[in-house]
């Protein structure tokens, strides 16, 4: 039985179709051509941005047997292109490079992760990068977003989905589409108007993003566990 991170969870289809399209909106690749991915999972999203084209991929998880699942994935998408690194989030060697873009879909579940996460995005994400984080909206968000305050906050773009209703409040906006719930501070990089546009059709869409990567479910579903702390499986 694979671990939780083998499951497709909601943020991760919607980082993934935000890979896959991002260059119809933002042409992220070109203004940010190197990726860091935290926590690959099945690499389905690193995946995406490898087929995207003009990103060079970096995925990483701290779990090896993840990295193996994303190299059979990558495989059966014909991506060759992506680099894998091992990566314990407590411990980033000093030499690991800096990123244009780092990305990750739930990641903020451990509250004994949120400095060693928020330090890591300081670090390694290069002065103009931007950084995109999905959750459902998890209650550590808020407390992560304190240990984050040095980075001016353009450059984080945090998406949460409707699956968990949170009540964040005052200096972010919320941008309620049909099924996504965008939350980003004003003035972020992603235009409010285009992205409630885009996000519209996520999860409508899930299907379509499987029809454009293919991923490996055997073994993958992890079902009785599944409770809200951790977010959804699909
Ligand atoms: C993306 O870049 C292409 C070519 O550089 C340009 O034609 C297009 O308008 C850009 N798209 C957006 C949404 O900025
Ligand atoms: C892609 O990123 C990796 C990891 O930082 C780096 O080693 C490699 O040189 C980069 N490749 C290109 C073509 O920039
Ligand atoms: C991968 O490449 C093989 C051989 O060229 C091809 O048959 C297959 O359809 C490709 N798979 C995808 C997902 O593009
Ligand atoms: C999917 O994973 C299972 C279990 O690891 C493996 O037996 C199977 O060969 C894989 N399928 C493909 C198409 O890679």
């Amino acid at each position: 039985m694979r671990g939780l991170w083998a499951t497709n969870w909601i943020s991760g289809f919607i980082l993934t179709e935000l890979m896959l399209r991002s260059n119809e909106f933002c042409n992220f690749s070109t203004e940010y051509p190197s990726l860091l991915e935290l926590g690959c999972g099945n690499g389905m999203s690193s995946i995406a941005a490898a087929i995207n084209g003009k990103f060079n991929v970096s995925t990483t998880d701290f779990d090896n047997n993840a990295l193996t699942l994303s190299k059979e994935n990558a495989a059966l998408n014909n991506q060759t292109s992506i680099n894998y690194f091992t990566l314990n989030w407590h411990n980033v060697p000093s030499n690991f490079p800096e990123f244009d873009m780092i990305i990750g879909a739930d990641i903020i579940y451990m509250r004994n992760s949120l400095i060693s996460i928020s330090n890591l995005i300081l670090n390694k994400l290069k002065p103009n990068g931007i950084a995109i984080l999905i959750d459902p909206g998890r209650c550590y968000v808020e407390e992560f977003l304190e240990h984050l305050k040095a980075i001016n906050e353009n450059r984080i773009l945090l998406l949460f989905n409707l699956i968990t209703k949170t009540n964040f409040k005052n200096n972010f906006k919320f941008v309620k589409s049909l099924n996504v719930l965008i939350l980003q501070k004003l003035d972020s990089v992603v235009d409010i108007e285009r992205s409630n546009a885009n996000f519209k059709v996520f999860y409508s869409h899930i299907d379509k993003i499987l029809d454009q990567i293919h991923v490996n479910f055997t073994e993958n579903r992890v079902s009785d566990n599944c409770n809200l702390e951790y977010g959804f499986s699909v």
